[in-house]
């Protein structure tokens, strides 16, 4: 049932090539230039005409909301905000008909995001589901929607979840960027193409588990851990540090690389491991400094890079590549690496990594 691998964990972090292209099938029509989503197009002047888009959705759900978020506004120039579904729920918040609220849940059964929808219902929002859970409870309470096909993921720690929600969201954001006029055509094209290629590219990203596997030896019995990145890449710094303390219990924290100067940078001490996602698009010579900040305080850093990249590898005591991409899909592929790590580290101590202490599959209570 585990396909060979030692773990479920494993297993479904190397379907990620296959989960993400089983997302892409039937959907996104390279060739001819096309994305076809029904629980889109079915309703797409309510998406054109969308005053704002609320996304909620819990744990790594909400992070997928996250790099939702860059996306959604940088292509398609939507205002998006992104809550917890629990905070949501209880706040009071303005809400009302021109409003789509997005909900993400990969089992489609976490009480505290299937309240939020009911609430957005009432005071009269659309409600886009997106799960992975076929006839969940999620996917039948929204007006429409577009499952994920990770296919089953048994692991507590989610991961082909994670990035399937990604693939989902872009593909959204690609067609209502083109519907609103906000990218031209060739820029349309030249996405699908590339994101075409990104489950060859996740497939590369996933040869460096060996490598990984030997930087996981050196750091498994750190305290403490720190995830850094900027723009797309933030939430998937708030990723990796959710997937290490999940199931190694080692305590780790994701901040915004430039959050650093603001509190954090006075953990940092030769004991520190800090990860950085340091791909070479999107703010490289911003997050250089910071790596340079890190090193003259005797941080131990392992940077997530671009193949080919020199500047980073002169600074960091671990350099891990993926391929190059296009800025907003670099998400897909610097996540494959902190997964990785995680799931290493977690068996060297011993800890059971597909049912991780304390946590459950589905949170079908509040
Ligand atoms: C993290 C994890 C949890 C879930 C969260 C939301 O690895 O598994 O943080 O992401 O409980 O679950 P869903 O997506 O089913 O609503």
């Amino acid at each position: 049932e585990k396909g060979g691998y030692d773990h479920f964990m494993l297993k479904e972090i190397y379907e990620q090539p296959q989960a993400i292209r089983d997302t892409f099938r039937g959907r996104m029509l390279v060739d001819q230039g096309l994305i076809k989503m029904a629980g889109i197009d079915d309703h797409i002047d309510k998406f054109l005409n969308a005053r704002r888009i609320l996304i909620v959705a819990c744990g790594t759900s909400w992070h997928a909301g996250l790099v939702a978020e860059y996306i959604f506004e940088d292509l398609a120039r939507i205002p998006v905000e992104v809550e917890y579904a629990s905070e949501f729920r209880y706040r009071n918040p303005v809400i009302d008909k021109d409003d789509i609220l997005i909900a993400i849940s990969q089992s489609g059964e976490t009480a505290d995001t299937m309240a939020a929808i009911k609430m957005a219902k009432d005071k009269g929002a659309f409600v886009f589901g997106v799960c992975n859970v076929v006839g969940s409870s999620i996917s039948r309470e929204a007006h429409a929607g577009a499952y994920t096909h990770a296919g089953p993921e048994i692991g507590v720690a989610s991961t082909k979840a994670f990035t399937t929600q990604i693939t989902v969201l872009t593909l959204i954001a690609l067609q209502l960027a083109k519907r609103k006029g906000k990218i031209s055509t060739s820029d349309f094209h030249r996405y699908l193409q590339e994101l075409d290629t990104i489950p060859d590219k996740v497939e590369k990203a996933l040869n460096s588990n060996d490598h990984i596997e030997k930087i996981a030896a050196i750091y498994k019995d750190a305290p403490n851990c720190l995830y850094l990145g900027r723009g797309f890449n933030f939430p998937v710094a708030l990723e990796g540090a959710l997937k290490l303390k999940e199931i190694s219990y080692i305590h780790a924290e994701g901040y915004p690389a430039a959050e650093m100067k603001h509190g954090p940078i006075a953990l940092i001490d030769e004991q520190m491991p800090v990860v950085v996602i340091a791909t070479r698009k999107g703010h490289y010579e911003k997050v250089v400094s910071n790596i340079q900040e890190i090193k003259s305080r005797s941080g131990k850093i392992i940077g997530i890079v671009t193949e080919g990249d020199v500047d980073v590898r002169d600074l960091a005591d671990h350099v891990i590549e993926v391929p190059d991409t296009i800025e907003f899909m670099t998400p897909l592929l610097t996540t494959i690496p902190l997964q990785l790590l995680s799931y290493h580290i977690a068996v060297m101590l011993g800890k059971n990594v597909d049912q991780p202490r304390n946590l459950a599959k589905s949170v079908t209570v509040e």
